[in-house]
């Protein structure tokens, strides 16, 4: 399984690195041709970010499933991202994560991953 991610803040990115794994960074990418994991942030109001948006008009086919950080102050859009992604391509919501997330939350995504 490969990973892509996208991190305009550094959250993401942070989550990445604490996973200690290799990941794409989707902005930087013209896109995927394998199973992939996308890790991703909520950008204006439960938004897909545009870079996401546009790896994935290329990639989405080997998409199967995506993790998603938020910010719980956004209570009506937390994490939607994920949700729009999950139901726009038939994938699962992995986990939805507060920010750079907590250590428990990194245990936790490390296990969905691996398994
Ligand atoms: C302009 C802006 C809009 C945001 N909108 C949402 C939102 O609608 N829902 C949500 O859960 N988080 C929202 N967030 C929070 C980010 O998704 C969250 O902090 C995330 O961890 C940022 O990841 P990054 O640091 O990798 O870019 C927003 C953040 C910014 C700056």
């Amino acid at each position: 399984m490969r990973f892509a991610y996208a991190s305009r803040t550094g959250n993401v990115k942070s989550i990445i690195d604490r996973l200690g794994i290799d990941a794409i960074d989707v902005s930087l990418s013209n896109g995927i041709d394998e199973d992939f994991i996308l890790f991703t942030y909520t950008d204006g109001y439960g938004n897909v970010p545009y870079e996401v948006e546009d790896f994935l008009d290329t990639s989405s086919k080997h998409l199967k499933g995506v993790i998603v950080s938020g910010n719980k102050n956004y209570t009506d859009t937390y994490c939607m991202a994920g949700d729009v992604i999950s139901k726009q391509y038939n994938v699962p919501v992995l986990y939805k994560v507060e920010d750079a997330g907590s250590d428990e939350d990194i245990a936790a995504i490390a296990k969905i991953i691996n398994s």
